[in-house]
């Protein structure tokens, strides 16, 4: 069973591809992933506001040293912040202890940042780039297309600077999404990660303040990229990466079969451990068993929107219908 895919012109082994996380600062689980099957992994974000914040501790703690003994200040070298360098030390070793392709991904503040960032990620080595694009909107008056145009531009200039293939994972929150795809394709981005998980704060009730809980994705959270991944199929050159609630290999054969190219899997790399990936890439073999494939190609995109007959399966309208048939739902959840 061949589970080869091409993602922004690499072929990977497997269309799993472990999403930007935390685990992968470990070395050891990078070396797991591989092993299980991965077919390429993303280093977790170099964020830009990260390295201010450490700056700004890194300065804070000097400058109560310095208040203790005045005179350090003197005799004390210029402090150079770390800036990047940590990041891309780790991702240097990273790259060192695999061979399936490795993607950095990126979220910087200031445009010069941005390309900056991408060019020193470029010299490490590896072999793309996932721009983790967003903006969270907190102010009334800031204007929805500001933001935009200047997402266009930082992708234009990235382009520019640097010949490794663009990946940019975006925000779901877009008033329409197809055309921001087109726009971005257009600025030259190769893959379009659908979509980036915002940390939403809940509330302590008992001690009334915020809080800011861990929450991984949960089962069937697949259903809002495969939606765009069917809408999107044959809409595009740039690959499409399904990400967001994709726990199992029949997760993945949904996604196939609407359209995507590759997926991306972390939260059920929390939940099941490493060794899921395996179990994933066996699920996928199998469903693909079951229904005479031998190559993702043979199914990919069979249910997206220009190759199902039905127009209204990827339209609201579905809804009126589900509403119309609502017996089923009072079959299923009966009002006690
Ligand atoms: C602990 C943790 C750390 C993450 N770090 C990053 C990150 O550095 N950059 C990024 O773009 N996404 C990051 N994400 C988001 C994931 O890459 C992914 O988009 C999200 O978890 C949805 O996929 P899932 O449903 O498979 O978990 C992180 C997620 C988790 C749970």
């Amino acid at each position: 069973m061949d589970l080869r895919t091409q993602y922004m012109g690499i072929e990977l082994s497997s269309p799993v591809i472990v999403g930007a996380c935390n685990l992968v600062s470990n070395l050891k689980n990078l070396r797991k992933m591989q092993e299980a099957g991965a077919g390429a992994v993303v280093y977790r974000s170099l964020f830009e506001e990260q390295l201010h914040l450490e700056n700004l501790e890194i300065s804070e703690a000097m400058a109560e040293y310095n208040n203790r003994n005045s005179e350090f200040n003197t005799f004390m070298p210029e402090f150079e912040h770390a800036g990047p360098k940590e990041y891309l030390a780790h991702l240097k070793k990273a790259k060192s202890v695999l061979d399936i392709p490795l993607f950095a991904s990126i979220n910087a503040v200031y445009e010069e940042s941005w390309v900056q960032y991408a060019k020193q990620i470029e010299e490490v080595g590896v072999d793309g780039i996932e721009l983790n694009l967003y903006v969270v909107p907190n102010e009334m008056d800031s204007g929805a297309f500001e933001a935009l145009d200047w997402q266009i531009e930082i992708i234009k200039k990235i382009k520019a600077a640097i010949s490794i293939p663009v990946a940019v994972k975006l925000s779901p929150y877009y008033s329409n999404p197809l055309q921001i795809i087109r726009r971005m394709e257009d600025a030259g981005a190769e893959a379009f990660v659908l979509f980036n998980r915002f940390f939403q704060p809940d509330i302590d009730l008992e001690k009334e303040t915020l809080s800011f809980p861990y929450n991984l994705s949960g089962e069937n959270d697949y259903r809002l990229s495969m939606r765009f991944a069917g809408l999107l199929y044959k809409n595009l050159d740039a690959s499409i990466c399904g990400s967001g609630g994709i726990f199992t290999g029949y997760d993945v054969a949904k996604l196939i079969l609407a359209g995507a190219d590759a997926v991306q899997v972390v939260s059920t790399l929390y939940k099941n451990g490493i060794g899921q990936i395996n179990l994933i890439n066996n699920q996928l073999k199998s469903f693909m068993e079951s229904k005479g494939y031998e190559s993702l190609d043979d199914f990919r995109g069979k249910l997206s929107k220009i190759n199902i007959n039905d127009p209204f399966a990827y339209n609201r309208a579905q809804y009126i219908d589900i509403l119309l048939n609502s017996r089923d739902i009072f079959k299923k959840y009966p009002i006690i």
